[in-house]
């Protein structure tokens, strides 16, 4: 049953999308499940928002914000409204339930929060949001480093491939959305007190790869 609606899933994702989004949401959801079974998040949860994370990303403008205006996963500041490329995991969380039939509230909120982050994310969000960055087709500085720190700590991995990102929107002169930065601030001080017990700082790893 599971199987035949991810089949279904994809199959519609593969006439939707353009080849190379279709080809990095299998590589997601592959990287998702993966992560999901070494975190203990649920593998299917993870895998099914892994596959449709980006199901809303090639829409128009206005459908993107038609979409996220009806989202009951987020709030929509000023800020987003006026960058829909933003929105799309929030559009996303709607597309999946009306046009894909994804009901499971677990993977509705993974989707609506993988571009963003948030302060209350669960582990299937934070495996989504990480797969997002580091699977196998992904090449930027830095990602080497993230996928090894995915293999040690999922916090970390995931505060500093947000740092990653807050980074390259500072250096290239853009605005950070804050929900991005509270994200991160938070898991760093999750991570401040996992790594104290071990006797490990990660302010090093993360001043190392954030910048
Ligand atoms: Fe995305
Ligand atoms: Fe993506």
């Amino acid at each position: 049953m599971r199987d035949d609606l991810l089949d279904s899933i994809r199959r519609e994702l593969k006439r939707s999308l353009p080849p190379e989004r279709y080809l990095h949401s299998l590589r997601v959801e592959e990287e998702s499940r993966r992560l999901a079974e070494k975190y203990g998040a649920d593998v299917h949860v993870s895998g099914l928002a892994g596959l449709l994370h980006d199901c809303a990303r090639d829409l128009p403008d206005d459908e993107v914000l038609e979409l996220a205006l009806r989202s009951p996963c987020s709030r929509l500041t000023e800020r987003l409204l006026k960058n829909p490329v933003l929105l799309h995991g929030p559009a996303g969380a709607v597309l999946a339930r009306e046009k894909y039939g994804v009901e499971d509230v677990r993977a509705l909120q993974a989707i609506s929060v993988h571009t963003l982050g948030s302060t209350e994310m669960t582990a299937e969000d934070k495996v989504v949001c990480l797969a997002d960055y580091i699977e196998a087709g992904r090449d930027f500085p830095g990602v080497d480093r993230l996928r090894a720190l995915a293999e040690q700590d999922l916090d970390l991995a995931l505060a500093s491939a947000l740092g990653c990102t807050i980074a390259c929107l500072v250096e290239a002169g853009h605005e950070v959305a804050i929900e991005t930065v509270l994200a991160r601030n938070h898991l760093i001080s999750v991570t401040d007190k996992t790594n104290c017990k071990a006797g490990d700082p990660p302010a090093r790893e993360l001043g190392e790869i954030a910048g």
